[in-house]
């Protein structure tokens, strides 16, 4: 579960990027957050993660604050970054035994949780490799592979889809519909609304910093136009404000 209270955020002064942001992610449910470019989606990720510091409001995870107990917050999650281009340097295993380091993840375990993982991915035999010589995608699934691999409650994930081939993307959707069917929590941006539209059981959407809208499609749906295509209302919703 992911509390989101009062929380704004400025890089320059009198210019809120994220502006009284209030958000609850349920346990058991996919939450996507929609918004145009721009919109704060990256900088509300990256305020729940702890990589930026929040100017007001605070942030719980599993009832743990991020601001307060940043390093118990932190055990709760696993996250996924927009950009997958990170540790190159490293072999895709020397990535995942770090990983597994850093998450405390017992020596008899990993092994076959990394297997798992990479087996699904199919990076399994890139694993010898360098990350700096890997695809977009393979970046994208290491990292993706590194972040589930300590079993988090609850995965956070920044624009997942991007850069995965049409097979590790339903696989990923299918892992994400398994978690949150546990019980669990799935909170994922995207800008790909046909993707949350069948993936998500609630939305919120982001526009200049401020939260327009939350709740089911049907619920927006009805709020807005009836009959109008998913495109048409989201545009109406984010062009409006
Ligand atoms: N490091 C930064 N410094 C200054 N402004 C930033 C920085 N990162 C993002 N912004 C601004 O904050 C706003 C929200 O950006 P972002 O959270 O990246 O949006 P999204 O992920 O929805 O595309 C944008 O106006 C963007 O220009
Ligand atoms: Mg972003």
């Amino acid at each position: 579960m992911i509390e989101i209270k009062n929380v704004s955020k400025s890089y320059v002064k009198g210019k809120k990027s994220v502006d009284d942001l209030n958000l609850e992610i349920k346990n058991g449910e996919i939450f996507g957050f929609l918004g145009p470019n721009g919109a704060g989606k990256t900088t509300t990720i990256r305020m729940i993660t702890g990589i930026l510091n929040i100017d007001e409001g605070d942030i719980l995870i599993d009832g743990k604050s991020i601001k307060k107990e940043p390093l118990e917050a932190k055990k709760n999650f696993g996250f996924v970054p927009d950009s997958p281009d990170m540790f190159l340097k490293l072999k895709g295993i020397e990535y995942l035994m770090f990983m597994a380091d850093v998450y405390d993840i017992p020596q008899d375990k990993r092994k076959d949780k990394i297997e798992e993982l990479t087996k699904k991915f199919e990076i399994y035999n890139d694993l010898n490799n360098q990350i700096q010589s890997y695809s977009h995608g393979m970046r994208q699934k290491i990292v993706i592979c590194g972040a589930l691999l300590a079993e988090p409650k609850n995965w956070i994930l920044d624009e997942p889809m991007t850069g995965l081939d049409p097979k590790s993307s339903y696989d990923l959707k299918e892992m994400m519909r398994q978690h949150a069917k546990s019980g669990k929590t799935v909170f994922f941006s995207t800008h790909i609304l046909e993707v949350a539209e069948k993936l998500c059981d609630r939305v919120g959407i982001i526009n200049k910093g401020k939260l327009v809208f939350v709740g089911t499609f049907d619920e927006m749906k009805q709020k807005f136009k009836e009959n109008a295509s998913l495109e048409d209302l989201f545009l109406e919703i984010t062009e409006k404000q």
